[in-house]
This record gives structure tokens, C-alpha cells and sequence, in this order.
């Protein structure tokens, strides 16, 4: 942990105002998440909720979604921010963690933490994780 530069806490701020657009009726968490990419384009993602709690869609997991969306599968996030409106820490869910995983594990995620802000590659925050294990389904030989 350092203090954040200041491409991290811009994108912090950024972040927290994706949250004011969270659909949060049935947590009231309002999350919010921005991300940039390689070429340098922001793409920002806030928490869906449902009636049918299930089916609620993280900040983080709409962020990185909408950038595959708009911009290609090739899309690649290499800094990805996470906050709550109200700005107390959070860190990013395990799923949306695999799902970072999946578009760069050298993703540099950041995060409000109680000691300050974090700066964490997305494969330190997952270690072990799953990965598709190519030619070894079960009709392999
Ligand atoms: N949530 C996120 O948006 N990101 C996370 O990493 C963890 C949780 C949302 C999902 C749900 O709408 C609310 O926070 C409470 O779990």
C-alpha cells in the first residue's frame, strides 16, 4: 500500500461518481466501478440489483462487460478502479475478480482499504484461480 498516484485516484473518483447510477433497492450498496484501457479509453460499469436477487450484476463484472461490448473482445483493461458512493472500502467479489482474470491478469485493481488505497494486480488477488484447461475435457483422450 502507498500513497495513490494520481492516475489511481482519479480513476477512484471516477468510480464513486459511477456509483450515483447503481440500481440498489434491495442493499442500498451503491457501487461504482471505472476502468481504463490500453488505448487509454474509460469505460465505467455500477451495480444492477433484482427482485430475484441472483440475478444482480456487480459494478466491476458491467464495467468490464460493457468495454468487451463497445469496444471488441480484444478490449484490454489495464487499470480498474472500485468504490462505493459513500466511500468506504470495499474490495472487488471473487467472480469479478475470475472475470478480471479472464482480460488481463496483470490488471492493476484498485481499491479504498481501511489503511488507505490499494493497488493490486488482479492475479494477486486471485491466486490458483480457475483457468480453461484446453484438451483435457472429459471426451479427451
Ligand atoms: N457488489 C458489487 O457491485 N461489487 C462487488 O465486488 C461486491 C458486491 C454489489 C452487488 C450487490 O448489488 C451489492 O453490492 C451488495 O452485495
Amino acid at each position: 500500500m502507498a500513497s495513490p498516484n494520481a492516475r489511481a485516484q482519479q480513476l477512484l473518483d471516477d468510480a464513486t461518481k459511477a456509483a450515483g447510477h447503481a440500481y440498489a433497492p434491495y442493499s442500498n450498496y451503491h457501487v461504482g466501478a471505472a476502468l481504463v484501457t490500453a488505448d487509454d479509453r474509460l469505460v465505467t460499469g455500477c451495480n444492477v440489483e433484482n427482485s430475484s436477487y441472483g440475478l444482480t450484476m456487480c459494478a466491476e463484472r458491467n464495467a468490464i462487460f460493457r468495454a468487451v461490448a463497445e469496444f471488441g473482445k480484444d478490449v484490454r483493461p489495464v487499470v480498474l478502479a472500485v468504490a462505493l458512493e459513500s466511500g468506504v472500502p470495499i474490495s472487488p467479489c471473487g467472480a469479478c475478480r475470475q472475470v478480471m482474470l479472464e482480460f488481463n491478469p496483470d490488471m492493476v485493481v484498485v481499491f479504498r482499504s481501511p489503511a488507505g488505497v490499494e493497488e493490486r494486480s488482479a492475479r494477486d488477488l486471485l491466486p490458483d484461480a480457475f483457468v480453461f484447461p484446453k484438451g483435457a475435457g472429459d471426451d479427451a483422450e
